[in-house]
């Protein structure tokens, strides 16, 4: 008699623990979630418009991608700034055929790396819009 209490009792206790807990966990499990959206968002940098093939520009685009995956031998004495030195805007847009030929004609640049599809396609769309700046 006194055990089928006990066992009624121990049921009836767990419960609201089972429900609590289920909430915990997914507050836990949106607050996650909410911080990796935050993570993955726009870079600051880059403003709060995408990038596309219409509004791609030096500072919204190619200044980065050129420092990450030219400046390692083009940046000033670095091994290959003799044949062309990234050092800002004019370098780039002064050089913007050379820089044409080299990454999208020939494909000879970057030595050693590659542009992923979209960056081949964003860099010829800034070159074909003359190189805006902004
Ligand atoms: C690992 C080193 C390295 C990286 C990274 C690199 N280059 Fe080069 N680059 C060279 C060397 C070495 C030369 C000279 C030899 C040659 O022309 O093949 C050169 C030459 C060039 C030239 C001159 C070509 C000519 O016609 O005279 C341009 C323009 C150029 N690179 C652009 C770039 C761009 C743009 C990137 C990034 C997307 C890049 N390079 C990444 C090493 C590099």
């Amino acid at each position: 008699m006194l055990k089928k209490q006990e066992t009624a009792n121990t049921g009836r206790a767990s419960r609201p623990f089972l429900v609590l807990s289920m909430t915990i966990a997914a507050i836990v499990l949106t607050a996650c979630t909410k911080k990796q959206a935050q993570e993955l968002g726009p870079d600051p940098d880059g403003g709060d418009e995408p990038v596309t093939v219409t509004n791609v520009s030096y500072n919204n685009f190619a200044k980065a991608l050129l420092e990450a995956k030219c400046s390692s031998c083009h940046a000033p004495g670095r091994g290959a700034s003799a044949k062309w030195t990234f050092s800002g805007y004019s370098s780039v847009k002064d050089n913007s055929a050379k820089i044409n030929n080299a990454v999208l004609v020939i494909k000879s640049m970057p030595i050693g790396g590659s542009l992923t599809a979209k960056e081949i396609e964003l860099l010829d769309a800034w070159i074909k819009r003359n190189t805006p700046e902004n």
